[in-house]
């Protein structure tokens, strides 16, 4: 894909409507995955969102590139690879290969982040930023007017399950008005302890992408239902 078509894929799949829902399979029985992905789909995901884990980055490992090609394999939906990796540059071939639609890379975790935002860009993939809960929102201020996706950990990365940090919806807000006010393409994501009880207050607070892991895999009910259930949340929410 070169950078034009996947400007326009972002204007069609990104763009239809808003928020979007990208769920995690971080939580799911791995065991199950392409039917889980298939559920998910069919209960209206925007995307899938697929956290890889390098157990240095964060102090967890979880999967890699085999799984994002077979995810890739299972769903035409956009594939949105949170890289929860250390020098992530190394890697982005093999994941444009295993077939991201977005590659999600941390501040914290490349040197030169303005040269790895237009090596993904490059490869015609979708270029997201992501910020850990202490990271000031000004340390990606410079290179806003050349990412896709900013993406807002509302949790310390490195497990699902875990609450979301109250505090982190001021930066939210904060990072939506900046946004805004600079007239900005890119979509704000936000990722963490996200449920039913307070997925209202992170879309009020400006989310364009919301990611929901370990909440599609509880109260004994199916993904696909929970999902339905954050939907209806996030359109009442977004009115
Ligand atoms: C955490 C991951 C999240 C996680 C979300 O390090 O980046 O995407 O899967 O899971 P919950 O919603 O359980 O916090
Ligand atoms: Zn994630």
């Amino acid at each position: 894909m070169v950078p034009e078509e996947a400007r326009l894929l972002m204007s069609t799949l990104f763009g239809h409507r808003r928020p979007l829902l990208s769920p995690s399979i971080l939580n799911a029985d791995f065991a199950r995955l392409g039917e889980i992905v298939a559920e998910l789909e069919a209960a209206g995901a925007d995307a899938i969102h697929l956290d890889v884990m390098d157990g240095r980055f964060v102090p967890n490992l979880s999967f890699g590139i085999p799984i994002v090609r077979a995810i890739r394999q299972r769903t035409t939906l956009p594939l949105d690879v949170h890289l929860m990796i250390v020098e992530p540059e190394r890697y982005l071939d093999a994941f444009t290969e295993a077939g991201a639609t977005a590659l999600t890379v941390h501040v914290e975790a490349t040197v030169h982040l303005h040269r790895t935002i237009h090596a993904i860009r490059e490869r015609g993939v979708l270029a997201g930023v992501a910020l850990n809960p202490a990271t000031p929102l000004a340390s990606v201020e410079e290179v806003l007017p050349f990412v896709d996706v900013v993406l807002l950990m509302t949790v310390d990365p490195g497990f699902g399950g875990q609450p979301l940090i109250p505090a982190m919806l001021r930066k939210v807000e904060r990072l939506r008005r900046t946004i805004d006010a600079a007239g900005l393409h890119c979509l704000l994501s936000v990722d963490g302890g996200i449920k039913l009880s307070n997925v209202a207050a992170v879309v009020q607070a400006g989310a364009d992408i919301v990611v929901t892991g370990s909440a599609l895999f509880q109260d004994g009910e199916t993904p696909g239902i929970q999902l339905r259930r954050f939907r209806e949340l996030v359109t009442r929410a977004a009115r």
